[in-house]
């Protein structure tokens, strides 16, 4: 079944034509990866599914609800939570205080229970609940924007470049963190220019050059096409 569909949806900026007529589904469990350079579009797809722009055409829904016509809090009951581009933590808020801000919209008694979820899936969080988040390492400060989502228990996970700037031991355990949270039954949609690990952990992929999908498929189909390889691989690379 599919549970986010966006059909034929244009965004623009003012004059510019950021998004034009992209069409692309992630069916429910899925995780599905959107492929492409920078300032090709990814982060705009992102916002419109969260509800922080709105496209001038096209449709995207949910679970078979307009999301176009929501605002930005029913989208989140509805389920959709995005880790924005950069980790965007409160830095002078405790690790705690800052989970908790992802919890607003449950009870307390719910918050409490996704927290023990939440900690016990980053054990580096659990020491530093205290800790002010802004002294957080880059590595630490992610985990904590993905955690921070994760307290929402969305149903979709929106995560924009997760692996940018961290080390690669780190970008390993933030894929391996994706596959363990898709496991426990959220659909994820993941934006990363570091596009071999993505497609690695990844059902399927689109690939998106200066607002349209140029290719989509199965990661494998992916990772084994020559443009693909050629574009966004790296000959050499392994
Ligand atoms: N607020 C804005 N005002 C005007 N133009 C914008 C705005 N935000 C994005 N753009 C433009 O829209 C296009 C797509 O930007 P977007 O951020 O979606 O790209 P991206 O694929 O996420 O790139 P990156 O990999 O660098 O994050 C770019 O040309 C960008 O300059
Ligand atoms: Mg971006």
């Amino acid at each position: 079944m599919k549970a986010l569909d966006i059909v034929d949806v244009s965004i623009g900026y003012g004059e510019i034509k950021a998004v034009k007529g992209v069409s692309l589904y992630i069916e429910q469990g899925e995780i599905v990866t959107l492929v492409g350079n920078n300032g090709a579009g990814k982060t705009t797809i992102m916002r419109a599914v969260s509800g922080l722009i709105k496209p001038s055409a096209g449709r995207i829904s949910y679970c078979g609800k307009d999301v176009v016509r929501m605002n930005n809090q029913e989208i989140v009951r509805a389920g959709i939570q995005m880790v924005p581009e950069g980790r965007q933590v409160f830095p002078m808020m405790s690790v705690l205080e800052n989970l908790e801000m992802g919890a607003f919209t449950r009870s307390r008694q719910e918050a409490c229970e996704t927290l023990d979820m939440v900690i016990g899936l980053f054990p580096r969080l659990k020491e530093r609940l205290h800790q002010l988040a802004g002294t957080l390492s880059g590595g630490e400060q992610q985990m904590l924007a993905i955690g921070r989502a994760l307290m929402a228990r969305p149903t979709l996970l929106l995560l924009d470049e997760p692996s940018l700037g961290l080390s690669p031991i780190l970008v390993e355990t933030i894929f391996g963190l994706i596959k363990q949270i898709n496991e426990t039954g959220t659909t994820v949609f993941l934006v990363e220019q570091n596009a071999r690990m993505a497609l690695l952990v990844s059902n399927r992929g689109y690939v998106l050059e200066t607002g349209s999908i140029v290719a989509s498929g199965t990661s494998e189909d992916l990772l084994n096409s020559e443009h693909v390889k050629n574009a966004y691989l790296g000959v050499g690379q392994d």
